[in-house]
């Protein structure tokens, strides 16, 4: 039985085969087709924090794969009043096949893998965002045809979806720089695993700060806002901080002419990102989008195949 709760946990051969059912279950999905890989199977998401896409791309495909989900927000949980994680794991494990929750902390995922006794995926925690990366990288094969050498310009926060993005591209050896303020970095311990990584997978993973240095020679730019759920607290002294580190046309000018930009949303207009360049041509935004919901269907598929 596997999980899926860091970017790490797939090997580049896990992370191929799950990009290859991406592409397969696209197919066959948009064409009508009748798949029953999730047959008979329940699917519970257990969410702390607001989600469009990932919610919505993970109940969508466990109904198209002809299983069944449970949206459980946590407000309506025994949680809320304080119930273990814990006892919550073990109860809901016992109902449910798969978990897929979207937490503040890493460590309440853990949990609910550690005694659920059933496959948990991770929607979205502080630390990773593993989901959006095999949506991102599904866009990406599609755009650009391969992963490999390529390289992608991550301009802004050093946030969850930084984190997953930089280990996911050790893993398939893409470049990757990060420009981010100096008290923005990505996590230490996953930019030292990566860079491990991306000795024997043989590409470049930096962290630089000027976003000018990040996109030159890149394929793909992206970024991600500069306040993330729960950092609301925060948001004048990140704002301040954040202010260069904008994907405008100016910044693009300096990356590839055929570069791609992308943003695993939701955007803030004017703030990470502008609506000139989100709209633009060199945007494969909606497409990146629409794929979360291939990549749920085919980590859940893989899942259920463990
Ligand atoms: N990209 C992403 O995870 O979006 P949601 O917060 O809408 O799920
Ligand atoms: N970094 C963002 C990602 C949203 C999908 C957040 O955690 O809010």
């Amino acid at each position: 039985m596997r999980s899926l709760l860091l970017t790490s946990d797939l090997s580049a051969a896990d992370m191929d085969a799950i990009l290859a059912k991406a592409g397969d279950l696209k197919k066959r999905l948009k064409s009508g087709q009748e798949v029953s890989s999730l047959k008979g199977k329940v699917v519970g998401l257990v969410f702390e924090k607001p989600s469009t896409r990932t919610r919505t791309g993970f109940e969508v495909a466990s109904l198209r794969l002809g299983g069944h989900s449970l949206y459980l927000s946590t407000n309506e949980l025994q949680l809320s009043r304080g119930e273990p994680i814990k006892d919550t794991a073990r109860v809901l494990g016992s109902y449910l096949d798969i978990i897929v929750a979207r937490v503040n902390a890493q460590a309440t995922v853990d949990q609910l893998a550690g005694f659920s006794g059933v496959p948990v995926v991770n929607a979205l925690s502080e630390l990773e965002h593993p989901t959006q990366i095999i949506a991102d990288f599904f866009t990406i094969l599609e755009a650009k045809g391969r992963l490999k050498g390529l390289k992608i310009a991550y301009v802004g926060d050093g946030d969850n979806v930084c984190n997953s993005l930089v280990m996911g591209s050790a893993i398939e050896g893409i470049n990757i720089a990060v420009a981010c303020p100096r008290n923005y970095h990505p996590s230490e311990s996953i930019l030292e695993q990566a860079q491990t990584m991306s000795k024997k997978t043989g590409c470049i993973v930096e962290v630089v700060e000027d976003p000018a240095k990040a996109v030159r020679d890149a394929d793909i730019v992206y970024t991600d806002v500069w306040v993330s759920m729960g950092e609301e607290s925060e948001k004048d002294r990140r704002l301040r901080a954040f202010k260069g580190y904008q994907v405008n046309a100016k910044l693009l000018e300096g990356a590839e002419p055929d570069a791609s930009v992308m943003h695993c949303l939701p955007a803030h207009r004017g703030l990470e990102i502008t609506d000139d360049v989100l709209e633009g041509a060199q945007s494969i935004v909606w497409k990146q989008a629409e794929n979360k919901l291939y990549g749920a269907a085919a980590v859940l598929e893989w899942l259920a195949e463990q």
